[in-house]
């Protein structure tokens, strides 16, 4: 078997310590079955010329990583991957902030994974990259001459050609997906858009329903919705509930019920529409008032970014506004924490709580939605209250699925779910679990690294989208 060689701008080196992040969640387990290399950002930045990549051995994983310089980590990660491509991708064109140096640090940060990733490279390793850091990866390595099969994952969504191209230079990045043998996309949505693009905008012939036509090989496209590790994560939950930390949350709650959301915090995540909807819950259902508490975990991303110090202001003055209008001295509506939890802690917090609300605006899948089902008890489940912008939306489709722009929407549903009978939450739940386990974590990298791995042009199926329930 080749050796997998995983790159992506985030490394996941088990440290113990909690981060958010889906990334790292999807990825690691990959290793589980055949080991390898995981290859890419230290998380660090060089205050001059970045030193020789430092090798770490954990189990039978390799991690090679790189320091960034500053200007790098300013032009490459804050500037072109998370000023212009992160909200362009997220359907976000109004908060894209492209220069022309930036995209030259994108550029150049690319090349410089290159240059170190070939000094690691076998003829025969096999190559997964991901996310949208790394576009050019590939065709940085076919100039250097490697012939290796390599793949590309995107977490994230992938929007119409008339939101893509409004990506400056689009021409020359997009494309530049095509020197990877597959690229694979978290729903079909993203993948039509995708396959959309590359017919319309660069005329690249369709040999078959997911290959096309490019320079003297072809490109495949498929669907691999990212899961979660569904039965561990339930047994992780069922243990956690017992520890000390939660019964203490729960302890502090004094009989409330609590609804629970964890995001970084994101514009895309929809925090300040979802605090708006708990507001409305509170002013259209007075009945919940005192009797329901809402727990948001939002560790702090991307901090030295414009829009993501703007989010945290607006976030925070509206947590303000809620406890002061609404909250008594032996009640607080809302508890926000901006600090990142461990996953067993989420996993009991999880379990413990009558409802998750996850209503981000976009998202490539969202693990927080489906990390919620797995960790329920399926005998009193929580209910589960899900943006239909989510990519978990397509297989999580017995939650109750809302509009997140739709505040008073959003607040009928917390009711319905704080409301719901037993039977309809067992109900929902269990298809919910289904979906999960038909879609589990390790076999979303078997499926990938197996259609990679494949030469001919196969047909890639994706799990079929489940229908509603009720
Ligand atoms: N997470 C965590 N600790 C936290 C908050 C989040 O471990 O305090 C994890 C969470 O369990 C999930 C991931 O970070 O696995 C977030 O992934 P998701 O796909 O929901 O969103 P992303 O952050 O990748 O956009
Ligand atoms: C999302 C992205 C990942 C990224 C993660 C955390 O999951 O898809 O690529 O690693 O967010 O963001 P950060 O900027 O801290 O790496």
């Amino acid at each position: 078997m080749s050796r997998l060689v995983v790159v992506s701008n985030r490394v996941g080196i088990p440290d113990g310590k909690a981060r958010a992040g889906g990334l790292e969640v999807a990825i690691r387990p990959a290793f589980k079955q055949r080991g390898g290399l995981w290859f890419g950002w230290s998380g660090k930045i060089a205050d001059d010329e970045p030193g020789p990549a430092e090798h770490t051995v954990r189990d039978n994983v390799t991690y090679v990583t790189v320091d960034l310089k500053k200007d790098d980590y300013e032009e490459f990660y804050n500037g072109f991957a998370n000023r212009v491509l992160w909200p362009i991708l997220h359907y976000r064109l109004d908060l894209a902030e492209f220069t022309r140096r930036d995209l030259g640090g994108y550029l150049r940060v690319n090349q410089f994974f290159a240059d170190n990733l070939e000094k690691i490279l076998r003829p025969d390793d096999i190559v997964w990259v991901h996310d949208y850091h790394l576009m050019p990866l590939a065709k940085a390595l076919r100039d250097r001459g490697h012939k290796n099969r390599i793949g590309f994952f995107i977490h994230i969504p992938f929007p119409p050609a008339e939101i893509a191209t409004a990506l400056p230079n689009h021409e020359q990045l997009i494309p530049a997906l095509s020197y990877y043998n597959l690229v694979g996309f978290q729903t079909e949505t993203d993948a039509t858009n995708f396959a959309r693009y590359l017919t319309t905008e660069r005329g690249l012939r369709r040999l078959d329903a997911d290959s096309f036509a490019f320079d003297e090989s072809d490109v495949r496209v498929g669907v691999f919705p990212v899961g979660v590790e569904t039965e561990p994560f339930q047994r992780l939950a069922r243990r956690a509930v017992n520890s000390s930390f939660v019964r203490e949350v729960m302890d502090s709650l004094s009989g409330r019920a609590m609804i629970i959301g964890v995001d970084r915090l994101d514009y895309s995540k929809g925090i300040p529409e979802r605090m708006d909807a708990f507001e409305r819950l509170l002013t259209n259902f007075p009945q919940w008032r005192s009797k329901v508490t809402y727990l948001q975990i939002t560790p702090r991303s991307r901090a030295d970014i414009q829009e993501y110090a703007d989010i945290a202001r607006q976030v925070g003055a509206k947590v303000g506004n809620i406890n002061g209008a609404y909250g008594e001295a032996s009640w607080t509506p809302v508890r926000y924490i901006n600090k990142a939890h461990s996953r067993t802690a989420l996993a009991g917090l999880y379990r413990s709580a009558r409802a998750g609300l996850v209503t981000p605006l976009r998202d490539g899948m969202n693990l927080v939605a489906k990390e919620y089902i797995a960790a329920q008890d399926p005998e009193d489940p929580g209910v589960l209250i899900l943006s239909r912008f989510a990519g978990a939306a397509r297989e999580c489709t017995a939650a109750l699925l809302v509009n997140p722009y739709d505040s008073e929407g959003v607040a009928i549903a917390i009711d319905r779910a704080l409301a719901m009978p037993l039977a309809e939450r067992r109900q929902r739940h269990a298809d919910n679990y289904k979906a999960l386990l038909a879609n589990d974590l390790g076999q979303w990298a078997e499926r990938f690294l197996a259609t990679l791995e494949r030469p001919h042009r196969d047909a890639i199926q994706a799990p079929r989208p489940r229908r509603a329930a009720g």
